[in-house]
């Protein structure tokens, strides 16, 4: 179980981040008015409806009618999960998020210095090795890997003995750096190996590869574990050295292999990366795509790789944002990117870069696969399989885009019914951000007001009768007042967090975000108690009607009906 992380403290998170400035350094603002807006990051548009406000600490778009609070955005725009994003806002405000006692989950921040050390050691004393390994450098030097860049990898030389590596015992045992079995005596775990240390974004080593030198042993790689230092899916090999080298990045290519980024380094290709053994995760993709927009998965060209390749394309359609762009490079049969670099050079390879497909090229080959769209079944089947693909991209201008290619492909108009499950028609220009209009009722009033000032809500008490009344979204306006009365001094951002997951939350945010025409703030208060009062009045409509309703059916009225009746009836006070 993640520990609990008290509402308090998400609470005076909310209050002290600024939705504005999250935003803003992921998706450009404009200022119009009262709020910011640009274009939804969440469906595809022309025309910003998607508007941030400054005051009320949210976002909301009128177009998609997502909407949230900066821990809704980082979960909805970075993919991450709760915990996560409340971590990454504290993060960035210098605080540490607090977890309710016995449920606590490693707090990594405060023992990790201890273990980094030790990382730093081992790899310094690797490196050492190398220097002293006349059969270590040789063979760097057969792979054509100069020492200039294996310094810059930090490239290392685990000796072939079991005890060489040095240090306090628990902390090698801890990084995996040595290897005990049932109570015995520790031992390295990487001997007569070439040493890649993987180092986080910060540049700390955190785990090592180790390639075999012997093609006698196996396996051939061999990884660090998982540690409190480090976790496979959420780093990339390579990305460290890559931003020490270049500053200004326009493609990165994502190899499979850490001598595949080595050698491409070597050749002057500086900006390749590759996953640890596994196959890329979203999280490493959005990680990527957000220090540049231009991606080159690179693969094997045989079976496995073009499979590889595909589970690619899945990570990444969900990642698809405005600009972004995936393309796929499937090197010659038997080659992969070190081995055709160093046979034939960085200008064949820019080359071979030139001629990836584009993702779309790639999802059409894949779909069409054993479809006969010359068949209206093939044609059928092949909208079928596109289908889910095409769902999971938030951006509307490539699904039109791939629809027009669909189109071209299959020869012929997709019509209205395939359209539908495709996405919906491009959005229509207009000149201003789109806030459709509402029809305020008291009770819709009442809720806006009370979300722009929760303050209000001192003016009244909670009138629980009108649960009575039959008035839709009243029960809301209750619950709403009832939690202000609990907690009067609540701002508006903490406020809509009580909402949180609820069956209203959408609701509230999209009447939060409809502010109707109003002059200056002060008749705010006015307005509100105006609500109150027509909501009381329309109550009293509504048990007049019902009574009346009774009568005229024919029935008799019990004896605090007809007490009600004379008060409803005659102006007496109710
Ligand atoms: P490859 O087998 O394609 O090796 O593994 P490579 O990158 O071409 O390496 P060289 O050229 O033979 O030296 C690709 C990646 O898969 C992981 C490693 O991360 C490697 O870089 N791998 C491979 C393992 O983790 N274990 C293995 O035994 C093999
Ligand atoms: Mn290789």
């Amino acid at each position: 179980m993640a520990g609990k992380i008290p509402r308090s403290f998400i609470d005076d998170l909310l209050n002290r981040v600024d939705i504005v400035e999250i935003i803003d350094s992921r998706v450009p603002l404009k200022k119009k008015g009262r709020e910011y807006w640009a274009c939804c990051p969440f469906h595809g548009e022309k025309t910003p409806s998607f508007s941030v406000s400054p005051t009320k600490q949210f976002y909301h778009c009128f177009g998609c009618q997502k909407s949230g609070n900066a821990v809704g955005f980082l979960m909805d725009y970075d993919h991450m999960e709760f915990v996560e994003a409340i971590e990454s806002l504290a993060g960035s405000l210098g605080i540490e998020v607090p977890y309710e006692e016995g449920s606590a989950p490693p707090r990594p921040r405060d023992d990790l210095e201890p273990l980094l050390q030790t990382m730093e050691k081992c790899s310094a004393y690797y490196q050492q090795q190398l220097r002293d390994s006349p059969v270590a450098v040789d063979y760097l030097k057969n792979r054509g890997i100069s020492g200039q860049t294996a310094k810059t990898f930090a490239i290392g030389y685990a000796p072939p003995g079991w005890n060489s590596v040095q240090g306090d015992t628990q902390k090698l045992l801890d990084t995996g750096m040595l290897l005990q079995k049932d109570g015995g005596k520790p031992y390295d775990r990487f001997r007569n190996r070439l040493m890649f240390p993987i180092r986080d974004r910060r540049g700390r080593t955190i785990a090592f590869g180790g390639r075999v030198i012997d093609p006698e042993d196996n396996p051939k790689y061999l990884n660090s574990p998982e540690s409190k230092l480090f976790h496979k899916g959420a780093e990339i090999y390579g990305l460290h050295e890559l931003k020490q080298s270049v500053t200004n990045i326009e493609r990165i290519y994502v190899t499979e292999g850490y001598m595949d980024v080595l050698a491409l380094h070597e050749y002057g290709v500086k900006t390749a990366v590759a996953t640890l053994g596994t196959a890329i995760n979203n999280r490493q993709i959005e990680t990527l795509f957000r220090l540049c927009k231009n991606l080159v998965f690179c693969f094997d060209g045989d079976a496995a790789g073009k499979k590889a390749a595909w589970r690619s394309l899945e990570e990444c359609l969900a990642s698809l944002k405005e600009g972004r762009l995936a393309r796929f490079l499937f090197l010659p049969d038997g080659q992969d990117p070190d081995s055709y670099i160093s046979e034939f050079g960085q200008a064949a390879f820019d080359e071979l870069v030139g001629c990836a497909s584009t993702l779309t090229e790639f999802l059409f080959e894949n779909l069409l696969g054993e479809c006969n769209i010359r068949t209206l079944e093939g044609r059928a089947q092949f909208l079928d399989r596109l289908r889910p693909y095409l769902a999971k991209i938030p951006l509307q201008s490539l699904k039109d885009q791939i629809l027009a290619e669909v189109e071209s492909r299959i020869g012929q108009k997709v019509d209205g019914r395939m359209l539908r499950v495709l996405g919906e028609p491009r959005a229509v220009e207009t000149a201003r951000p789109r806030v459709p209009e509402t029809h305020w009722t008291p009770t819709r009033l009442a809720i806006n007001l009370l979300l722009r000032q929760p303050k209000l809500a001192a003016l009244t008490g909670t009138p629980h009768e009108l649960a009575d009344s039959g008035i839709p979204g009243v029960d809301l306006l209750l619950r709403l007042l009832d939690e202000i009365h609990d907690e009067p001094a609540i701002s508006t951002q903490n406020l809509l967090d009580r909402f949180r997951g609820d069956a209203h939350e959408s609701h509230l945010y999209k009447l939060a975000a409809m502010d109707p025409q109003t002059t200056a703030d002060d008749s705010l208060e006015r307005m509100f108690e105006d609500c109150l009062q027509r909501l009381q009045k329309q109550y009293i409509d509504h048990r007049r009607k019902r009574l009346i309703d009774k009568l005229q059916a024919g029935e008799t009225l019990s004896e605090a009906e007809k007490t009600e009746h004379r008060q409803l009836f005659t102006n007496q006070p109710v």
